[in-house]
């Protein structure tokens, strides 16, 4: 979720009422991958670069994260969402943190999609913990180097009850990947869109699936194979 400052910086508006527009874009998008049926959305909020932003533009984010977690519960609950969250969640304020285990405890049971947030998340951070808590297991003979596969990696990753990315849009022109599910991405389609965070409509959701089923998804093999 991109553009957020350049949309406000456009319009003559401060940062952060570019985060605050922001957040409908989220609403409208958690609503209508719901609505199509797509079990598995995750937004990539916060980086652990983003940490490295000024403490105003960070404390206005988290302030802004509580609030909507506040306000969305309804809304989840309404659409038998399950929210989770990925990324080194104890660096998060404790009012953040304790509002975020609340919502995750209590929509634990909705089964229409899961909604995963990427707070103070880092893919080298999550393979750096991978590759720490695989040697540790090792060294205490839980498991042995031989074994390690695909599987034990895909276990030991905060996105371990996930499957992989099949599209990821990123939006506001840049392309780039920034630091996201880098090992899950293998074989992600990637979509680009100029459009800013704070403008991006669900018809702007369907260009990019609609894309996304145009294109031919070989995962190595020759497209014979597939077809
Ligand atoms: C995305 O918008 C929101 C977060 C990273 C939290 P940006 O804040 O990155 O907006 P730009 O890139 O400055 O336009
Ligand atoms: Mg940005």
């Amino acid at each position: 979720m991109d553009g957020n400052g350049r949309w406000a910086k456009q319009k003559g508006f401060i940062r952060a009422i570019g985060h605050e527009n922001g957040t409908k874009s989220v609403r409208e998008t958690v609503e209508a991958c719901a609505e199509l049926g797509i079990k598995n959305l995750t937004l990539y909020a916060f980086s652990t670069e983003n940490w490295k932003r000024p403490k105003l533009e960070v404390d206005t984010l988290m302030r802004l994260l509580v609030s909507s977690l506040k306000k969305e519960i309804n809304t989840l609950q309404k659409n038998n969402i399950s929210l989770k969250a990925i990324g080194k969640l104890s660096n998060l304020p404790k009012k953040v943190h304790k509002e975020l285990k609340e919502v995750i405890e209590s929509t634990k049971n909705n089964s229409r999609m899961t909604l995963t947030l990427a707070l103070s998340y880092g893919s080298r951070d999550e393979l750096l913990n991978v590759v720490k808590e695989i040697s540790y297991k090792v060294k205490n003979n839980i498991i042995s180097a031989e074994n390690i596969d695909e599987s034990i990696i895909n276990e030991h990753l905060y996105t371990q009850n996930l499957p992989d990315v099949d599209l990821l849009i990123r939006t506001s022109g840049e392309q780039r990947i920034s630091n996201f599910l880098l090992w899950q991405i293998a074989y992600a389609e990637l979509y680009f869109t100029k459009v800013l965070w704070p403008d991006f409509t669900q018809q702007h959701l369907c260009d990019a699936i609609i894309e996304y089923q145009n294109r031919e998804r070989r995962f190595g093999k020759t497209s014979e194979q597939i077809s």
